[in-house]
C-alpha cells in the first residue's frame, strides 16, 4: 500500500545508491542511467566535489530570509552573470517557478513603461514550461490543462513544426497586447526538437521590430546540455529573460531567472519572492554546478563526447532503419524516434540495465551525465543494438 498521491504511474523498481552514471536499485542490480532525473544529475551522481560542497554549507548555515544579504547567493549570482548574457539573476527552487518568474518579468516591464496592457505570452502550441497553473496554460496542451480549468489567459499560440522548422503566421499573432514570445530552444518533453538557429534568429528579428521581448526556457537544454553553456549561443542570439533550473543544481532544488538590465528595470523591491529561493545550501551547490561546467574544457568535452554519441546513434538509425526513424537533440539532450510507440523499446532497454525516459512523438530520451565516460556510451550503444536485434 502506498500513500503516495497516483499522480505517477511509478515503475516498481527503485535505487538505493548512485555513483557517476550509474544506480544501483534496491534489489541489487546496476543500471546505466541515462535518464539523469530528467536533466538533472548533470554531473552524475555522488559527484565528490558536490557532496563537499553541501557537507561544508550544511555545518554552516541552511538558510536564510532574502530579507537579509545572502553572500553565497550574490557568488553565485557574479558567476552567471560573468558567464552569460545575463545582468541579473533571480533565483527559484525549480523550473516551473522560474519560467512563471519570467513571464512576471516580462509582464512587469512593460507595466513599469506604463503599458499595463501588453501583458500576452505567445508560445509554442503543445511545448512545455512546468505543471504550475498559468505553466500548464502557456504550454497550451490539452492534455495537460484538461480539468484545470478556467483558462488562465495571457497566453496564445503558435505551432513548430520540426520537419519543416518555421512558425507560420506568427506574424498575424502579436499584437498590441503582446508583450514576449517565449519559447524551449529545444523542446524536451515535446519530443526533443530543435528549433533552428536561423529560427530563432528569426524569432529576436521580431521581437526587436515589435519591441517585445524573447524569453527562452533552457530549463532542460540549458547549463551545458546542449554542449554550449546555452542551447542558444550558437544562433548568436541574445534573448532578453531565460529560466533555468534542473542541471544549475546537480540535483538539488535550484531554479533561476535570468535576465538584461532593460527588463530588469521592473521588478522592484516587493515585486517577487520565494521563501526557499536563492539558500545558501543550493547557492553553493549551484556555485560548485558553475564552476564545474563554466569551464571551456568541461563543455569541449561534452561536445566531443555527445558527437561520437551521435554518430553510434545514427549508425544504429541506419543498421535498424525500420526501427528507428530519426535521431534528434544536441549535446547530450538526445532523442531517439522510433515509428511506433516507445514504450515496449524503453522496458526492454531497462531490462538490459539502461535507464532512458520517454518523450511525445515517440521519442525516447537519452540524457546521460554531462560527464559520461566514452566507455559507459559504448555500452549504452550495445544495450541498443542488443534491444534492436530482438525488437519486433
Ligand atoms: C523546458 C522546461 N521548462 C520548465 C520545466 C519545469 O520544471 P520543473 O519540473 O522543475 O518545475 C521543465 C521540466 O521538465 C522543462 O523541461
Amino acid at each position: 500500500m502506498s500513500y503516495l498521491l497516483k499522480n505517477y504511474n511509478r515503475k516498481k523498481i527503485s535505487f538505493k545508491r548512485g555513483m557517476g552514471a550509474y544506480l544501483y536499485s534496491t534489489n541489487g542490480s546496476k543500471y546505466l542511467d541515462f535518464c539523469s532525473g530528467i536533466a538533472v544529475n548533470s554531473l552524475g551522481h555522488a559527484n565528490p566535489k558536490l557532496i563537499k560542497a553541501l557537507n561544508t554549507q550544511a555545518k554552516k548555515i541552511w538558510h536564510v530570509s532574502n530579507a537579509f544579504t545572502i553572500p553565497e547567493g550574490e557568488e553565485l549570482a557574479k558567476k552567471i552573470v560573468r558567464k552569460t548574457f545575463a545582468d541579473y539573476v533571480m533565483f527559484q527552487n525549480s523550473g516551473a517557478e522560474a519560467t512563471e518568474a519570467a513571464i512576471k518579468v516580462a509582464r512587469r516591464y512593460f507595466y513599469s513603461k506604463g503599458k499595463p496592457k501588453k501583458n500576452r505570452i505567445l508560445c509554442i502550441k503543445n511545448s512545455f514550461h512546468g505543471r504550475t497553473i498559468a505553466a500548464i496554460f502557456a504550454s497550451g496542451s490539452k492534455k495537460m490543462t484538461e480539468g484545470f480549468g478556467p483558462k488562465v489567459p495571457g497566453f496564445d499560440h503558435i505551432k513548430f513544426r520540426n520537419s519543416k522548422p518555421r512558425f507560420p503566421n506568427i506574424r498575424n499573432k502579436i499584437n498590441k497586447s503582446t508583450a514576449a514570445i517565449m519559447v524551449e530552444t529545444i523542446m524536451g518533453e515535446g519530443g526533443i526538437k530543435t528549433i533552428p538557429d536561423k529560427c530563432l534568429r528569426y524569432l529576436r528579428k521580431i521581437c526587436n521590430e515589435k519591441k517585445i521581448l524573447l524569453i527562452l526556457d533552457e530549463v532542460q537544454c540549458g547549463v551545458g546540455r546542449s554542449g554550449d553553456f546555452f542551447a542558444f549561443e550558437r544562433s548568436k542570439v541574445k534573448p532578453d529573460i531565460v529560466p533555468i533550473a534542473k542541471g544549475i543544481g546537480g540535483g538539488f532544488p535550484l531554479g533561476a531567472v535570468l535576465m538584461n538590465k532593460k527588463v530588469a528595470s521592473g521588478m522592484t523591491p516587493g515585486t517577487h519572492g520565494s521563501t526557499f529561493g536563492g539558500n545558501p545550501l543550493a547557492m553553493k551547490i549551484g556555485s560548485t554546478v558553475m564552476d564545474i561546467i563554466g569551464k571551456k574544457s568541461f563543455l569541449k568535452n561534452v561536445k566531443k563526447n555527445s558527437l561520437y554519441f551521435h554518430e553510434k546513434l545514427n549508425q544504429l538509425k541506419e543498421d535498424f532503419p525500420n526501427i528507428i526513424k530519426e535521431v534528434r537533440g544536441r549535446g547530450f539532450l538526445i532523442g531517439l524516434q522510433l515509428y511506433k510507440d516507445q514504450t515496449n523499446f524503453i522496458k526492454k532497454l531497462m531490462e538490459n540495465k539502461l535507464l532512458t525516459i520517454r518523450a511525445a512523438e515517440n521519442v525516447i530520451r537519452v540524457l546521460p551525465p554531462l560527464n559520461v565516460k566514452k566507455n559507459e556510451i559504448d555500452q549504452a550503444i550495445e544495450i541498443f543494438y542488443k534491444v534492436c536485434k530482438t525488437y519486433k
